[in-house]
């Protein structure tokens, strides 16, 4: 293929869309553009960079460039981070949202569907069916094949590497060679495709604002520095006051995120909207904390129940937590890491104390 017509497009990708062009890059580009070539019919690349940069050709580029990316995510994608959002993230926002009982969470980039789900899961598992709640999860890619087969629910066995076999038996029923989600947490996720860099949101139409948490991780990799900030921009704004955003690790260290505020968790940051007074860390320039990428290594499980009242219940202390993994957590002989009773949300609202006592007496 005519090299001097790939650079074209390359340069045009990487000026309209942000999307950095490595030279490694080259070979998925030639074929990508190799493919739309075929599929309309051109025979020269010039032509395809022609029609690219003609008006009215966006729905094009957006399929050219979902080419261009990798799908790659499997269900539970970093047990620490999902421990986190367990353990302080979750019942954090459920005790603020406890007064609407609305609940928002938005996973962008979300490729074909195991991080909506995995969300929904954990969320399930958390505090149970919440039948007077109104849980809203939104899967949003740019490529919608992706977004087709997220919607069919069906995975092969590679997409539940870092699941617990217990969830998977839970939620899932095999169907020859692949695992059917049931409908129960299908009918919790929404798709809708958004283009997070040249698209417009927060956009009430298509449900993308007042999101209590936004899951963004592993598509920052893509794109240049100046939009990646443009991105984070457009992600805070679509969250609520005080909603959060996470990141994979290191994803925006030292990217401009104006309006969010980082939070050290247990093994990850948190990035958390700044509501104006309360800005602790602003997030210019990010510290991280190191943490290895997609480690396996620790997870903190919530305190188990405790048989005997006492008189002011706590999760489980960390270093108590830490000497656990989570495959020692979640092997058979102890069946699962997740409350054999989900949380319970006291009727109004009030403390989180306050909950934890209550569920102490109801649950
Ligand atoms: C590597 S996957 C990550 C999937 C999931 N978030 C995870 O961590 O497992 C990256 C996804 O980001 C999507 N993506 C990249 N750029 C995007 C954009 N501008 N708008 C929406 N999705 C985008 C890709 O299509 C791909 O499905």
């Amino acid at each position: 293929m005519d090299s001097e017509a790939l650079d074209r497009i390359a340069t045009l990708i990487s000026s309209r869309a942000g999307v950095i062009s490595h030279v490694e890059d080259r070979n998925t580009l030639r074929h990508a553009v190799a493919g739309r070539m075929k599929a309309l019919k051109l025979s020269h690349p010039n032509e395809y960079y022609l029609l690219l940069n003609s008006p009215g050709a966006e729905k094009e580029f957006e399929r050219l460039l979902s080419l261009l990316m990798v799908g790659e995510s499997y269900f539970f994608r970093d047990e620490g981070q999902f421990a986190a959002l367990r353990d302080h993230t979750l019942p954090d926002i459920m005790r603020r949202r406890n007064g609407v009982k609305t609940i928002r969470i938005w996973s962008a980039g979300c490729a074909t569907g195991e991080e909506p789900y995995s969300l929904a899961i954990l969320m399930r598992e958390t505090f149970g069916e919440l039948p007077d709640w109104r849980v809203s999860v939104i899967g949003s890619d740019l490529n919608p094949d992706f977004l087709a087969k997220a919607e069919k629910g069906l995975y092969r066995p590679w997409s539940f590497r870092a699941m617990p076999e217990p969830l998977r038996q839970r939620y899932f029923t095999q169907r020859g060679e692949q695992f059917q989600l049931h409908d129960s947490i299908r009918r919790m996720v929404t798709f809708v495709q958004n283009d997070l860099f040249g698209g417009g949101y927060p956009d009430t139409a298509r449900g993308l604002y007042g999101m209590d948490l936004i899951l963004c991780r592993n598509v920052f990799i893509y794109y240049q520095p100046a939009a990646v900030e443009l991105i984070l921009g457009k992600l805070a704004a679509t969250l609520a006051p005080d909603g959060y955003l996470l990141t994979a690790h290191s994803e925006i260290s030292f990217i401009p995120a104006p309006g969010l505020v980082a939070k050290p968790l247990p093994d990850t940051v948190i990035y958390q909207r700044a509501v104006s007074g309360k800005g602790e860390m602003e997030a210019t320039a990010v510290p991280q904390i190191a943490v290895p990428r997609e480690h396996k290594a620790v997870i903190h499980a919530p305190a188990p129940p405790a048989k005997t009242p006492s008189p002011t219940p706590q999760p489980a202390p960390l270093d108590e937590a830490r000497t656990r993994t989570w495959a020692s957590l979640t092997a058979p002989a102890i069946t699962s890491i997740w409350p054999r009773k989900p949380v319970r949300l006291p009727p109004s609202r009030t403390s989180w104390r306050r909950t934890w006592r209550w569920n102490r007496v109801t649950c």
